[in-house]
């Protein structure tokens, strides 16, 4: 009895996630920080300084070049817009550099079809130093980004205590909720706690958050992505059951269309990401990227695939001793992603696989569709070998599906 009760709780508890009903699917948009940082220099850098032109010109990408509509709707201030508070303590934007206020720049994206993110930090200073939210200001400044028609707030953590957290998360949670406003909720406290239990506990995560970040800001290098995802691999014992529709772990923007990355890396960031059911924060300049990036972000199978209703994190199955990992993602009816990723330094790998090394044990026949090429792959059974073929640092990513059943299962 004591048992089936707490059974019993556990599933309420499950159940009892962020009841706001928004980011069913993980969030899409572009967020400024990983490409244009704290550049407030608009005198000598008037076309990359954090100010409403650079949002307003973003949001017209967005809208134009078809990012919008293929889900990337959110356009995200970060840190470096405050200019201070008014006489009431209400918050205000830079005058100089966001003339109009940000209600404005709010009324620019709605009329595109997009949404507006905005940045705090629950501190008494931002990381980069502007004013913070704290303690005594959380339902003043929630009431604040509300009244500006705001729909998301990503809530930073430097400059305030473990315990200040601990009591400040929650209370941002419940002063948005009390705005009326569905206002989704990024929340950076766990990369404040070192990520893991027993200090971060998830399930309280998951009640107050849509989406939190884990772990290191990335930085504009392969060696950051990498130790990304190594840490996410590491823990997904842990991450892996803590992400579900309505609250997503964070690993990150995206850096393709930067600086840092290769091409094969471009690609194995945005496969990474996707079985990993990551937001999809792009942080590029969406008015120089190359046709070859934008078809990497723009790749509709790849954001199919992202945005799976079930949302199911995947996880990395394989470590083979040649260097190849694979990672698998369920999805809905039946489907699996499959990301064969190489760590290799030398040459493209062949790789030999089949689906029962994988552990499928059915007895169906699989279809897969190269994620990349859009070459199809057919007559896939269990016992089938397969080769495919991974550039060093790069992956091959195959979306699976089940063609039909050939009678009883084998096990
Ligand atoms: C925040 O400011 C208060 C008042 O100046 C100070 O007592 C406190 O130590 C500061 N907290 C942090 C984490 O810096
Ligand atoms: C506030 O929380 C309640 C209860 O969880 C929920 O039904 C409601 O939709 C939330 N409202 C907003 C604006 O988030
Ligand atoms: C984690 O938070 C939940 C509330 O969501 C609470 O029920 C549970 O006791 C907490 N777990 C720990 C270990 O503190
Ligand atoms: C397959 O299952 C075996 C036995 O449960 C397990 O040891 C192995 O790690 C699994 N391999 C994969 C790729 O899931
Ligand atoms: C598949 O490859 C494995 C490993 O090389 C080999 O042992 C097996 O005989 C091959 N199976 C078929 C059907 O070719």
């Amino acid at each position: 009895m004591l048992l089936k009760t707490v059974l019993l709780l556990a599933l309420v508890a499950q159940v009892l996630v962020l009841e706001n009903g928004l980011l069913r699917k993980p969030p899409m948009g572009w967020l400024a920080w990983e490409r244009f940082r704290c550049n407030i220099d608009c005198d000598k850098d008037p076309k990359n300084c954090i100010s409403e032109r650079l949002f307003m010109e973003m949001a017209d990408r967005l809208a134009q070049d078809g990012w919008r509509d293929l889900g990337y709707v959110y356009l995200n201030i970060d840190d470096c817009w405050i200019g201070g508070r008014d006489a009431k303590g209400n918050l205000l934007p830079d005058p100089k550099r966001f003339p109009h206020g940000i209600a404005f720049l709010a009324d620019y994206a709605h009329s595109l079809g997009l949404k507006l993110g905005i940045y705090e930090d629950l501190g008494n200073f931002t990381c980069m130093g502007f004013p913070g939210t704290t303690l005594d200001k959380v339902v003043q400044d929630a009431q604040t980004f509300a009244e500006w028609k705001v729909d998301m707030l990503k809530l930073d953590g430097c400059f305030s205590t473990h315990k200040e957290r601990a009591e400040g998360y929650p209370k941002m949670a419940a002063a948005l909720n009390a705005t009326g406003r569905p206002i989704a909720f990024s929340c950076s406290w766990p990369a404040y706690e070192g990520g893991l239990p027993p200090r971060v506990n998830y399930s309280l995560l998951a009640d107050i958050c849509n989406l939190w970040r884990n772990y290191d800001d990335i930085q504009d290098s392969w060696q950051s992505v990498l130790s990304i995802l190594d840490w996410f691999v590491a823990h997904q014992d842990i991450l892996q059951p803590a992400a579900g529709p309505g609250h997503w772990n964070d690993p990150d923007m995206l850096l393709i269309g930067n600086f840092g990355l290769s091409f094969e890396q471009a690609q194995s960031q945005m496969a990474l990401w996707t079985v990993l059911a990551a937001p999809l924060f792009m942080s590029t300049d969406l008015r120089t990227i190359s046709a070859q990036n934008m078809d990497i972000l723009q790749n509709p199978l790849m954001i199919k695939i992202n945005q799976d209703p079930l949302g199911i994190q995947g996880r990395r199955i394989l470590k083979e001793k040649s260097f190849i990992e694979v990672f698998l993602r369920p999805l809905a009816n039946e489907a699996s992603a499959l990301v064969f990723f190489s760590r290799r330094t030398d040459m493209p790998y062949h790789y030999l696989c089949s689906l029962g090394r994988l552990n499928f044990t059915r007895s169906r026949v699989y279809e897969a569709q190269n994620v990349y090429t859009g070459d199809i792959i057919r007559g896939l059974q269990v016992t089938t070998n397969f080769t495919v073929t991974v550039n060093p640092s790069g992956v091959v990513m195959w979306y699976l599906y089940p063609i039909k059943n050939l009678g009883t299962p084998q096990q």
